[in-house]
């Protein structure tokens, strides 16, 4: 298991600091973890377990049953595409094979470029807008007929490449 950094362990203090002592504060600290590093390493279990009394089996027990938290480093851009019966039905599952193409991450993983992660999830409670995908935490409807999907896939790829290119000039350069 690859260590922490410094800084990734004092923001885990911070996080822990801040909600100590608090109404339910494990949950508090792992939404917060979570949205600072973009997952929870086992360290933040550990040192939540040690500030609130819960065991690390507990806490582990909290990041397993809510969808909102990760034990894996997310990619940069986080897609979700709802499977439920509504979305399915209006084409969720070609979407979300459109998605997995693109971007090159697998379902419920992440692309090895660390540029996309791809959720398949349940309901997201938005079945009028059926077939619905979140990036990045934006709500899109209709998603299949749309393209707003497609076309945000196509502009982040191109960005990443120029992005790669240029640094690979500047070190030529340097
Ligand atoms: S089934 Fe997709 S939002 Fe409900």
């Amino acid at each position: 298991m690859e260590r922490l950094n410094q800084k990734a362990l004092d923001t885990i203090t911070d996080i822990v600091a801040r909600h100590n002592g608090r109404l339910g504060p494990v949950k508090l600290m792992l939404h917060d973890v979570q949205h600072e590093l973009g997952y929870i390493p086992f360290e933040a279990m550990e040192k939540i377990s040690q500030a609130t009394g819960a065991s690390v089996a507990e806490v582990y027990g909290v990041v397993t049953f809510y969808t909102q938290f990760t034990l894996e480093p997310k990619g940069k851009h986080v897609i979700n595409i709802c499977m439920g019966t509504a979305c399915y039905v209006k084409g969720a599952q070609e979407l979300l094979n459109r998605v997995v193409e693109l971007t090159k991450a697998p379902v419920n993983g992440t692309s090895e470029d660390k540029v996309f992660s791809v959720d398949a999830t349940r309901c997201l409670g938005a079945c009028g807008l059926a077939p619905v995908a979140i990036i990045d935490g934006r709500v899109y409807g209709n998603a299949t007929q749309s393209k707003m999907v497609e076309e945000f896939i196509r502009f982040v790829v191109e960005q990443e490449t120029k992005t790669k290119r240029e640094e690979r000039l500047s070190e030529v350069v340097s």
